[in-house]
């Protein structure tokens, strides 16, 4: 049986592969925006976490790069992405098609978002190869079957003719990983792929999402709840909250020296001495809609150490080594001695 070689991307590992600048997004009817000037990057070979409460903005902004947002139900009036060297206005949706399932693959935490349950296995991942590549019919069976090995899944030529529902959740998402790398991607976007497998499986899709980005050196975004993941597997994290991202940076100095409130809350139940571990704490109160969204600090509601300034935008402040947090009173110990 033939052994998949993926392709090994020319980039090096500190090459910029995707740059998100500026992203604002209004859902229609709604009053403002749910999505404010949201900027991060992704370099190759590396993994940005993106984490942050539900209804955040993860999703919405994952599905924005890809050209998913479904039609007509949002007005995007800011904000475009240069990847692969290249500049999309993310207005545009229709452009981003260009990459969409071949440059950039998403999965998701439900496998049957991406499968088609009235199809074989075997036929979905040949299909996903000969859209995106010109390729017999043969040669795209091939290159799936080889795909399901690298996967992990046992039998696959057995697993090729069947359908989705015959397999367990833990291989259905092994099978989803096998259709979004099919195509060598650049740039792999993970939302919560592990959240609905037992503990065991979660660790075992991460180590193959691991092995698998380090024999190609895609970049990935993982958006997960759970600090576990993120300390294992980030190179950087990104903070969203309502719709903005509050801080960034290094995964280290996140962990070790979080600057915003709202990080310094998701990380409240973080033993020190043991490191991060579990899911994100739970900081009181909710998070506001699009149309209750405070103007200035959207964090304000919520936040200890508001303000009347905090009814302004805070300006990002920056720590070094990328790492910036968006706060009036960052770094807080220099503003608040109950901080020092
Ligand atoms: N098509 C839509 N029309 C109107 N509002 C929407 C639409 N899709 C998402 N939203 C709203 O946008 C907000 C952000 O949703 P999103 O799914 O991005 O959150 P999330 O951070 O991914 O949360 P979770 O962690 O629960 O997955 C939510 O308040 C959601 O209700
Ligand atoms: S800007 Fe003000 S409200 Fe916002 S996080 Fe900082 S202190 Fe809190
Ligand atoms: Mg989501």
């Amino acid at each position: 049986m033939q052994r998949l070689k993926l392709v090994h991307s020319d980039s090096s590992p500190n090459d910029v592969l995707l740059e998100v600048s500026d992203f604002s997004l209004r859902f229609k009817g709604a009053q403002k925006d749910l999505i404010s000037h949201v900027s991060f990057s992704v370099k190759a070979g590396q993994t940005v976490c993106i984490v942050g409460e539900s209804g955040c903005g993860k999703s919405v902004t994952s599905l924005a790069m890809m050209g998913l947002l479904p039609e007509g139900a949002a007005e995007i009036h800011g904000g475009g992405i240069t990847f692969d060297g290249r500049h999309y206005d993310l207005k545009d949706q229709k452009a981003l098609r260009e990459f969409r399932g071949s440059r950039m693959t998403m999965i998701f935490q439900e496998p049957m978002t991406s499968l088609n349950p009235s199809f074989r296995i075997g036929d979905q991942i040949a299909e996903a190869v000969q859209c995106h590549g010109a390729h017999t019919a043969e040669e795209a069976r091939a290159r799936a079957l080889a795909m399901l090995v690298r996967v992990g899944i046992p039998a696959p030529e057995k697993r090729m003719r069947e359908y989705p529902h015959q397999l367990s959740g833990g291989m259905r998402q092994r099978v989803m990983i096998a259709m979004a790398l099919v195509n060598d991607p650049a740039l792999l976007i993970a939302d919560e792929p592990t959240t609905a497998l037992d503990v065991t499986i979660q660790a075992q899709i991460l180590d193959l999402i691991r092995d698998l980005q380090a024999e190609t050196n895609m970049g990935t975004i993982m958006i997960t709840h759970d600090l576990g993941v993120v300390a294992e597997i980030a190179d950087t994290v990104a903070v969203m909250y309502a719709g903005t991202v509050v801080e960034a940076g290094p995964a280290e100095q996140i962990f070790n020296d979080p600057q915003h409130p709202y990080t310094i809350g998701l990380m409240s139940s973080i033993p020190k001495l043991t490191g991060p571990r579990g899911r994100l704490a739970t900081v009181p109160g909710m998070v506001p809609t699009a149309e209750n969204m405070p103007d200035g600090c959207r964090f304000a509601t919520r936040c200890p150490f508001a303000q009347d300034i905090c009814k302004t935008d805070p300006k990002p402040q920056s720590f070094g080594n990328g790492h910036v947090a968006a706060c009036h009173f960052a770094p807080l110990d220099t503003h608040f001695e109950a901080c020092a």
